[in-house]
């Protein structure tokens, strides 16, 4: 059965005090809906760590630029709030556009997080970070949550939500939790529906180019700059556009000196598949290959 769907976060904030003021503990899961099993264990995480949890669905227009898909993210909330109810959600937080941002889009406060505005996919999508941590810090203050819970996939939005949390001093505890892959190792993501059938066979080419980036630095290589080369060069090779592949320190994204430990690394891709932009990373010291 569906949990309640709330719209208006007057009555979320209501329905999370009342559970706050009976002592009980709540975790939040953050989302833009079309729910896969990525999504669905972010719920089962917040599930083992709260007594009550909220997911939101909400197609955030702050974390879109002009020509990205905002119009065609799609929307399935019937669905989606089944689904978050099979896995025990209590709560599906679907806020309107409006009650959001009841000033308008181009009027509304927003929240920058420096550090990642600028780097990688932040470089790459103009205004999409300060999208993202606006209505995260939205989200955090109307459902006032213990615990958040967040995908690595993800994982330059998780480091900035962290940043987030730190530097606006909210009491919240972020959760990362791993990257929940296909069989044939592709991140699940909502934009793989964009793929055609070529391309899905395709597709498989981006974790595959961050393994092997992964064995060669397992391997000793240490010249950064040509293990990213090659990975870029096996990426073409197999129809993508890569906009960038990574080696960074993991904790904050920065250029890692050349005899930094694998495990400190973090290697991250992104690339273009047709109508879809595909992200993807992995620890220096998993999976290497
Ligand atoms: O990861 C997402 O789905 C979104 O960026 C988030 C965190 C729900 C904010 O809109």
């Amino acid at each position: 059965m569906s949990p309640p769907v709330l719209d208006r976060p007057a009555d979320l904030r209501a329905r999370v005090r009342a559970w706050r003021a009976a002592g009980e503990s709540v975790a939040l899961v953050p989302t833009m809906g079309d729910l896969h099993e990525g999504h669905l264990t972010l719920v089962d995480a917040a599930r083992e760590r709260a007594q009550h949890v909220v997911a939101s669905v909400f197609v955030n227009p702050l974390q879109f630029g002009p020509g990205e898909d905002y119009q065609d993210y799609p929307r399935r909330l019937e669905d989606d709030a089944a689904r978050l109810g099979e896995r025990g959600a209590d709560l599906v937080f679907a806020p309107t556009v409006e009650s959001l941002y009841p000033h308008g889009t181009e009027a509304a406060v927003r929240v920058h997080v420096p550090a990642f505005e600028d780097i990688l996919c932040g470089a790459a999508r103009p205004g999409h970070f300060t999208g993202v941590a606006t209505v995260v810090a939205k989200l955090f203050n109307i459902a006032e949550p213990d615990i958040a819970v967040f995908g690595q996939k993800d994982y330059q939005q998780l480091l900035l939500i962290r940043r987030l949390v730190s530097d606006l001093d909210f009491p919240i505890d972020v959760v990362g939790m791993p990257t929940v892959r296909e069989s044939d190792g592709v991140a699940m993501s909502s934009r793989n529906g964009y793929l055609d059938a070529d391309q899905r066979r395709a597709a498989p080419a981006l974790y595959a180019a961050l393994r092997a980036v992964a064995g060669r630095l397992g391997r000793g290589e240490r010249d950064f700059g040509r293990l990213e080369r090659d990975a870029c060069v096996e990426l073409e090779g197999a129809g993508m556009q890569p906009e960038y592949v990574a080696i960074r320190m993991a904790e904050d994204l920065a250029r890692p000196p050349a005899d930094a430990a694998l495990t400190d690394l973090r290697i991250l891709a992104a690339a273009r598949l047709g109508r879809a932009r595909l992200i993807d990373n992995i620890a220096a010291s998993a999976e290497a290959v």
